[in-house]
């Protein structure tokens, strides 16, 4: 076999066993509108799981493609009962504008984690930004909506290959 073809093989056996996941949710979220959005895009965005932590998700007319029925959607009441059962291997990443975070621009993601956006009035509770094992934030004035900031983050990880 030629070094370049052994090469290609190589990466892409490599590639296999590194694969990754991610699932999205929002803590507290007050709007089911967002919720909606936000689901539409994690499903056109490769997201193997979506939840809620707090409120509910409703049934929304913006899940166009009805994510909720394509890929698990679950829901814990607690901030303590979501972080006790994140998937094994899977790093908390918290997306809010504080001052800890991370840029997105230069974060790397990791190939299996769990973003937590924060609540329209709110944003991330406390322990929520003390627990998650990296902050990230993106350039903007004000903060975004939630279901757009969640998009952006996702977008980011699309670019970025992960
Ligand atoms: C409308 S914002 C919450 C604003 C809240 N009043 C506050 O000051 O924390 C809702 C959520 O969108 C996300 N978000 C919005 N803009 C963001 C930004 N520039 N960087 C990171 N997350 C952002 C965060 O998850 C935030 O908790």
């Amino acid at each position: 076999m030629k070094l370049r073809e052994c090469l290609l093989r190589n990466r892409t056996v490599v590639n296999n066993l590194e694969q990754g996941f991610f699932g999205i949710g929002i803590q507290n979220g007050k709007t089911p509108e967002n919720l909606g959005v936000l689901w539409r895009s994690a499903q056109n965005m490769g997201a193997s799981f979506i939840f809620t932590i707090g409120n509910r998700y409703a049934k929304q007319a913006c899940d166009t493609h009805k994510a909720v029925g394509a890929m698990p959607y679950f829901h814990y009441d607690t901030f303590d009962d979501f972080f006790n059962n994140l998937p094994k291997g899977a790093m908390l990443v918290g997306v809010e504008l504080d001052k800890k975070a991370e840029q997105l621009e230069t974060f790397e993601h990791p190939r299996r984690c769990v973003y937590l956006l924060g609540a329209e009035d709110h944003g991330l509770s406390k322990t929520a930004k003390e627990k998650a094992h990296f902050l990230v934030k993106f350039k903007s004035e004000l903060s975004l909506n939630v279901s757009v900031a969640g998009s952006i983050v996702m977008y980011d990880r699309q670019l970025k290959n992960i």
